[in-house]
């Protein structure tokens, strides 16, 4: 444990991390951890079995929908809950006897639980003041990042002296100031208005990268994680569905519960007619397709998924391979994009979203070919 606490112990320079996030040390390392809530009939399993590697330098974002189980996680980790089972590491040492105050990590939250009596100042040399550093050092600590942070001539106010923005910011500074080893978010932005979220979103990412901390970061909102995110765990009922990067997320959704969650998908159940090592062929509304099976084990007659996003398909483009006539059911004209569905089949609805300003209406109740570029089309199983 005298690791741990070394890495708290002061000295001048804030953050001194030169590992790139594509580093392959293992910071943080979650195995088999799960964590369960009640007793008797009413247990939950809030976190359920779950494994995974940060790295360091690594921004990571768990994201899910309200109750996956993403605080819970984030709450282990930080020492805030005991795993029912499982291993917490940190740089290679089970960390999970280790009481929440000597791990070095801090937590930013969405309610930024700074404290009301106290300066600006004196909010962010608090932990530095439980560590008794000096008062020369923490003055030094401080004026690091009170700049790094646009938060200098604030130092003197009180917390209700300050917009939400700023009260994050603070907050970050706080965070930051403890040179942690680990930094942890819970929903840190969901109190701002979406336009100082995004400008935070941005001045977040423009930090950890510049100062190269390993940081675990929770959120529902999709835009949140696909921005900030070295790579996305995307959990779902206290399970992780995939982790990857922002485009392996989007366009190799591992499961329909991840291509629906983020972004919108259309699903077509399709037959299988043949697979021919790992490609499959697929009855697609009477034409045949030829696709990955994604490692699928797939029959003759077996039901595939095919995912396709509706700003992939696209309408009356004459030198499309994979055409299928339609009429658009419904139009929507939303000024920087138009929203179809289209009825291809009897009953086989698809939604399609035009992103050309320029490019020709059609009215409902129009004759169309809907056309699939093959290479957006994903197999799942069913
Ligand atoms: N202290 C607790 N006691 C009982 N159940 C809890 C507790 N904390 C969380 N839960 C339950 O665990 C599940 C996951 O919660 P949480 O981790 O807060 O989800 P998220 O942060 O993804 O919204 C939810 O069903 C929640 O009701
Ligand atoms: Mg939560």
């Amino acid at each position: 444990m005298n690791h741990l606490t070394k890495q708290i112990e002061p000295n001048k320079t804030l953050i001194h991390n030169t590992a790139k996030p594509e580093s392959e040390t293992v910071t943080l390392e979650l195995r088999n951890l799960a964590k369960m809530f009640g007793s008797g009939k009413s247990q939950h399993l809030a976190v359920d079995h779950i494994d995974l590697e940060v790295k360091q330098g690594e921004f990571i974002t768990i994201l899910g929908p309200s109750g996956c189980g993403k605080t819970t996680t984030l709450r282990l980790v930080a020492g805030f809950e005991n795993a029912t089972s499982g291993d917490i590491l940190l740089d290679g040492n089970v960390i999970n006897e280790v009481p929440a105050n000597q791990r070095p990590m801090t937590m930013v939250f969405q309610s930024y639980a700074l404290f009301p009596h106290m300066s600006v100042f004196e909010n962010i040399a608090y932990g530095l003041r439980i560590n008794k550093l000096s008062q020369q050092m923490i003055e030094e600590k401080i004026e690091i990042v009170v700049n790094l942070m646009n938060l200098v001539g604030l130092e003197d106010r009180m917390p209700h002296q300050l917009s939400g923005g700023q009260q994050q910011r603070v907050a970050l500074a706080r965070a930051l100031v403890m040179e942690p080893r680990l930094l942890l978010f819970d929903e840190p932005l969901s109190n701002l208005d979406a336009k100082l979220r995004i400008h935070m979103r941005t001045e977040i990412r423009r930090l950890q990268q510049r100062l190269g901390i390993t940081s675990l970061y929770v959120t529902h909102d999709q835009a949140e994680a696909m921005g900030l995110s070295d790579r996305i765990v995307v959990m779902n009922n206290g399970q992780i569905e995939q982790v990857g990067t922002p485009p392996e997320i989007y366009l190799k959704p591992a499961s329909a519960f991840v291509a629906d969650f983020i972004g919108r998908s259309n699903f077509i159940k399709c037959t299988v007619l043949n697979r021919d090592y790992d490609l499959v062929s697929l009855d697609f509304f009477g034409e045949t397709v030829k696709l990955s099976a994604n490692g699928h084990a797939f029959e003759r007659g077996d039901t595939a998924l095919i995912v396709v996003r509706p700003e992939s398909v696209r309408l009356n483009v004459e030198d499309s391979t994979l055409t299928i006539p339609g009429h658009i059911k419904h139009a929507e004209y939303l000024g920087t994009y138009v929203e179809y569905e289209v009825e291809l089949e009897r009953g086989h609805f698809i939604s399609i979203t035009d992103w050309n300003p320029l490019s020709a209406l059609h009215a409902e109740g129009a004759e169309v070919q809907v056309c699939f570029p093959p290479e957006a089309l994903y197999v799942l199983a069913e």
